[in-house]
């Protein structure tokens, strides 16, 4: 381990949950953090206040606050793409030049839902989405999230290039009241372009006169779209400092902007943009995000935890796990730091999640008494997203509370050790006033800068990916050339399902 913070509060002793509240009457306050309606509590870790300060070195040795600067002021942090990470200004914070050229694409945005309202492209009522990866992943959870009461639109999102995805699609929507949005920052993505290309040949099979005209790309590469064959009125462009798996609060999140309405986007944005104030500007001892990393290096880096996992409590919220997924792995699943040294140590952990209480009937049986040590995150809502009996709200968050008490505080059983619990097991929860779009707005924006945050505390750039890279080149060259020069299990694999072509 290179750095000397991190040696030294690698070498600190550690705590024993159980005893963790005694020893410090004032833990609760001290170890929880309110930012609006989010409340952050890391409290049932075995973080003390002496491995906080440890990690506060740790943040100043990085030059966190320098970097975090950077990446509001809108310089190049993204070194190995020399490229800013402006998803920031999509929500009015940052580069003013940045802000600017965001909010002018979200008028244009604005506009074109008006439009379609309007019926200017006829009378639609379904939306197919199809994008892969940042670019379906987050309409996906927000729309799942807040459609609660009804979305205006039927939204299906079509991201496998595995054609059984758009075929359920297909078979729940009506050709000729069907809006195609075709989201793809590059606008190359094979998944993207091949079901694009399909949903055309649908609506052309189904007699639609026009099928190109109710395509609406959302892209940072305009001419491409244009290419590919939409109309240049019907794109809604948005910048290439605005990372993939960032971007659902551009052009991207339009299915949610249409489907949900325009103020709640709005109010999406803006709670996004609140948490984005606190991360900028409260101070590293106060900072949710930072602190949250903190807890995130402690357990990958300090104690080797493979593995994160995450529950949401909330079934509104299902989806969050999948996204995070990518956020985290996607970000920080690096080998090198962003000079191009190895790194010094393990990077980002698994994430890896579900929702309660299903989970806990599937996979609490290892973290309960497993052998290895996972730290847990619980996420819920003070507030029910449904109207039914009280009784199943308060069922979940009972539920909730006590897994994170079980996990800390364990059983003993000398007589029977199967059904002994070793306990002394972390989690953080994070509970919400209710999950409404300026919460989530928070909510996502927050763990956006908690990848950051762990990123600077690893020295590495998290806004790259090349690692997915090798694979589509591969498929590629087998597509172009056939199947040369591979292994034998690869050659015969292709052998045999494809037929050596
Ligand atoms: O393959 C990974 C990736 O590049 C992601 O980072 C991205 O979100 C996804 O593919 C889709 O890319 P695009 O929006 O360019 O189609």
């Amino acid at each position: 381990m290179s750095s000397p913070a991190l040696a030294a509060l690698s070498a600190l002793p550690q705590a024993e949950l159980k005893t963790i509240f005694t020893s410090d009457p004032d833990r609760l306050s001290k170890f929880t953090l309110r930012q609006g309606p989010i409340r952050f509590d890391w409290s049932k870790t075995h973080l003390t206040s002496e491995l906080l300060d440890g990690f506060l070195k740790l943040a100043e040795e990085k030059g966190f606050a320098e970097q975090r600067d950077a990446l509001f002021a809108g310089e190049a942090v993204n070194n190995t793409e020399g490229r800013a990470a402006e998803h920031p200004a999509e929500r009015g914070e940052g580069n003013p030049d940045s802000v600017a050229r965001a909010k002018m694409f979200h008028s244009r945005m604005r506009a074109l839902i008006d439009a379609i309202e309007a019926e200017a492209l006829g009378a639609i009522r379904h939306i197919l989405h199809i994008g892969i990866g940042g670019s379906a992943l987050g309409p996906d959870l927000i729309i799942d999230a807040l459609d609660g009461d009804g979305a205006r639109y039927d939204v299906a999102i079509v991201s496998n290039v595995d054609g059984t995805a758009l075929e359920k699609a297909f078979s729940r929507f009506d050709p000729a009241a069907t809006l195609i949005a075709v989201a793809s920052k590059t606008f190359t993505t094979t998944e993207t372009m091949l079901n694009a290309a399909s949903a055309i040949n649908w609506m052309v099979e189904a007699g639609v006169e026009d099928p190109y005209g109710r395509v609406i790309a959302l892209t940072a590469s305009p001419e491409k779209a244009i290419e590919w064959g939409v109309d240049e009125t019907r794109i809604l462009p948005f910048s290439e400092s605005v990372g993939g798996r960032y971007s659902l609060w551009s052009s991207i999140g339009f299915p949610a902007a249409l489907a949900l309405g325009w103020d709640a986007f709005e109010s999406l944005l803006e709670g996004a943009a609140a948490m984005d104030r606190h991360f900028r500007l409260a101070e590293p001892k106060a900072n949710a995000p930072l602190i949250a990393a903190f807890v995130d290096q402690y357990y990958a880096r300090v104690l080797g935890c493979q593995t994160r996992a995450l529950f949401a409590y909330d079934e509104r919220l299902r989806l969050l796990p999948s996204y995070l997924q990518q956020l985290e792995m996607e970000s920080n699943g690096k080998s090198v730091t962003r000079d191009g040294a190895p790194a010094d140590g393990p990077t980002a952990p698994i994430t890896w999640g579900g929702v309660g209480t299903d989970a806990q009937h599937a996979v609490f049986q290892l973290l309960h008494q497993g052998t290895v040590l996972t730290p847990v995150e619980f996420i819920a809502s003070i507030e029910p997203g449904h109207a039914l009996d009280p009784a199943h709200h308060r069922a979940l968050l009972v539920n909730c509370f006590a897994q994170g008490a079980a996990l800390m505080k364990g059983k003993e059983n000398e007589a029977d050790p199967a059904r002994a619990y070793p306990g002394n097991r972390p989690s953080t929860t994070i509970l919400l006033e209710d999950v409404t779009p300026d919460v989530l707005g928070g909510l996502i924006a927050f763990y956006e800068h908690r990848t950051f945050a762990n990123a600077v505390l690893m020295g590495i750039n998290p806004f790259d990916q090349f690692g997915v890279e090798l694979g589509k080149e591969i498929a590629r060259s087998i597509e172009a050339e056939g199947p040369k020069g591979f292994d034998p299990s690869t050659m015969a694999l292709i052998e045999l399902a494809l037929g050596g072509a």
